[in-house]
């Protein structure tokens, strides 16, 4: 079966946020990478750590938290619908002068990005299809649609990002209101029988 594809546009959010006072996310990064320095062979040709460094560290855990929110928040202004995000992946990247990231997507998630933790002046954008380039900054924190093909051109400086995927929670289904007062009511008659017993 033929499939055809019709570019079109899709939006890209940027939300900067100041960096945390009370933690230094860049030496954090780097003394993680002193004690994890393993190379892994992926789209991302520099140091990348592994994808769910957020599930025991609990530094790493509040940056999940603080993008869920925003993609929460990109929901609620841009789709009018609040819905909560569950960040699962999350990793962090430190690219050295000559170093890139290949054309690639980050598929099957809902949306995915980068924030941006310390960069330079001569640190290279991100690229996306279409030839749009966002040029990074410290505390920027970019948010695409997670189909969007992406690189990052060999960097002339350094570059210390997280990079993460997130899906939407599932919506509860729309059901009659007579059958959401039964599904309501069921933990009542539970605890009632509980009682009863
Ligand atoms: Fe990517």
């Amino acid at each position: 079966m033929d499939i055809i594809n019709i570019p079109a546009t899709v939006p890209v959010f940027i939300k900067v946020i100041e960096n945390s006072k009370e933690i230094n996310l860049k030496e954090y990064i780097l003394n993680y990478e002193k004690k994890y320095p393993k190379r892994l062979n992926t789209n991302v040709k520099a140091w990348r750590s592994d994808w769910q460094i957020h599930k025991n560290d609990q530094i790493f855990k509040n940056v999940a938290d603080l993008i869920s929110t925003v993609c929460g928040d990109i929901s609620e202004i841009h789709y009018n619908l609040r819905l909560n995000f569950d960040t699962t992946h999350l990793w962090a990247m430190h690219y050295r002068e000559g170093e890139e990231a290949i054309w690639h997507d980050h598929w099957p998630s809902d949306f995915s990005g980068t924030y941006y933790i310390d960069v330079e002046e001569d640190s290279s954008p991100i690229v996306f299809e279409g030839g749009i380039e966002v040029k990074p900054e410290n505390g920027m924190i970019i948010i695409f649609p997670s189909t969007l093909k992406h690189k990052v051109p060999p960097t002339k400086k350094e570059r210390i990002a997280i990079g993460f995927n997130l899906d939407k929670e599932a919506i509860p289904p729309d059901l009659p209101d007579e059958i959401a007062a039964i599904i309501n009511e069921i933990p009542q008659m539970l605890l009632a029988n509980q009682l009863k017993n």
